[in-house]
């Protein structure tokens, strides 16, 4: 990949920001250039290897998950955390029918779970994380709830990358394009610590009946705009550097994972901006982990070549993730009388009458055994599905033998 380098980092405390940089071209072909890096691709292979892509999926059109988990990198464990329905027509079930033909036909390997199978509940009481539970032991809704989930599969199975995927993505290719942005993002960071997110080339609409491509979405314009306000406030000097803030898209090194706290739903994503900023941020002394202040917080934005287009879920759920997005920039130890009174401003009627609720906030998972959380899904779960990558090398023998074979024949 050929990818160009960043014009400059924003140094706040121990973090580093890069601005964005623009994929050049997805297969490049060593080209050494003082502006752009090139990655040779066998390095990116090399952390496909390490990744898992965690795919949070609730009651979406199963075609587009079809096309989302085919696009996903052969090397990459998929995990896929489910919150669909099960009465009724039982969606869950028709996304594990899926996942198993899948893997049927590529032997990728593919887990699957669902958010709300009472022994997940049961597997988190047990590590003693009841942060994400209701009162009847169920995990909440929630697309970080499902996350979570996911991520502590991933560490279960030894990952050193974790990153997420959307299920509602039109456009399979671009998810291949995602992944592999992610892994350009792994090649090129120096700390253990870091973070890759995705800024969407264009997100099209369409408008009187043409697409436009539009740039930016109100939530991420909005919530960009505070997350920076929240740095300048506190360095005195302006800046924009931040375009990623609600970045569904996005991949961390499994040791990045086990420092962050994580707020609930689609909060998440600018959370992770505040959590580090109230932890590592310019100022703060007491920091929770010395060996990551030390190393330092590296987020990479990467602009990708190709456009996204997803469902659209209307205007009550795009007032819901903004509200959610400013509540957590509200409730930063950093944010300021000035930048709260603009959010309350900015926010209007959105608030109805209340004030910006603190989101919910679940603390890191760094604590929780998961060799012993996953075995107790393997072993009681009902909804659980590991199928493991298959040995698909054939000598050239065997593969002589396989094409002999008459059931090889009649497919033909
Ligand atoms: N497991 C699980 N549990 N998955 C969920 C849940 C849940 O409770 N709620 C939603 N999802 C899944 C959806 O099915 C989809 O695959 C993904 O999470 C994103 O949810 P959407 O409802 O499609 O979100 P969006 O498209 O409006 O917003 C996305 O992009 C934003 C950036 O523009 C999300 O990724 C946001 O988090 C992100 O900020």
């Amino acid at each position: 990949m050929l990818i160009e380098m960043p014009r400059h980092t924003e140094i706040f405390g121990s973090i580093k920001i890069h601005e964005m940089q623009r994929v050049l071209k997805i297969d490049s072909g060593r080209f050494a250039n003082p502006r752009a890096k090139d990655i040779p691709f066998d390095e990116i292979k090399d952390i496909l290897r390490r990744f898992a892509i965690i795919v949070p999926v609730k009651d979406e059109k199963i075609h587009l998950l079809d096309g989302v988990l085919r696009a996903i990198p052969f090397d990459c464990t998929i995990i896929v955390v489910s919150n669909s329905k099960r009465d009724g027509p039982d969606i869950y079930k028709m996304e594990r029918d899926l996942v198993s033909y899948l893997h049927d036909l590529t032997q990728q390997e593919i887990l699957i779970v669902h958010q709300k199978d009472p022994d997940v509940g049961l597997a988190f009481h047990d590590a003693g994380y009841d942060h994400l539970l209701h009162k009847d032991g169920i995990v909440r809704d929630g697309k970080a709830e499902g996350m979570i989930i996911g991520m502590l599969l991933a560490k279960a199975l030894g990952k050193d990358y974790i990153g997420f995927a959307d299920a509602d993505n039109y456009i399979s290719g671009s998810v291949r394009e995602y992944v592999i942005d992610y892994a350009a993002g792994f090649c090129m960071a120096e700390s253990p610590y870091s973070m890759v997110r995705l800024h969407w080339r264009y997100k099209p609409k369409v408008i009187e009946d043409k697409l436009y491509f539009k740039k930016w979405g109100r939530v991420s314009e909005t919530t960009n705009k505070y997350l920076n306000l929240l740095m300048s406030t506190h360095t005195g000097f302006e800046t924009r550097v931040l375009i990623t803030g609600n970045a569904g898209e996005h991949a961390m090194t499994t040791k990045l994972a086990d420092i962050l706290s994580y707020s609930t739903g689609y909060s998440i994503e600018p959370y992770h901006f505040v959590c580090l900023f109230d932890q590592f941020g310019l100022g703060i002394e007491d920091n929770t982990d010395a060996d990551a202040a030390k190393a330092g917080i590296e987020i990479f934005q990467i602009e990708t070549l190709n456009p996204h287009i997803h469902e659209e879920k209307g205007d009550t759920h795009v007032n819901n993730m903004l509200r959610g997005s400013l509540q957590t920039v509200y409730h930063s130890k950093l944010c300021n009388e000035y930048v709260r009174a603009k959010i309350l401003e900015e926010l209007g009627d959105i608030l109805e009458w209340e004030g910006p609720k603190e989101n919910p906030i679940m603390p890191p998972i760094r604590e929780i055994d998961t060799s012993k959380f996953m075995k107790m899904l393997k072993s009681s779960a009902e909804t659980f599905a590991r199928f493991e990558q298959g040995a698909i090398m054939l000598e050239e023998e065997e593969k002589r033998e396989y094409f002999k074979e008459e059931s090889f024949q009649t497919v033909l």
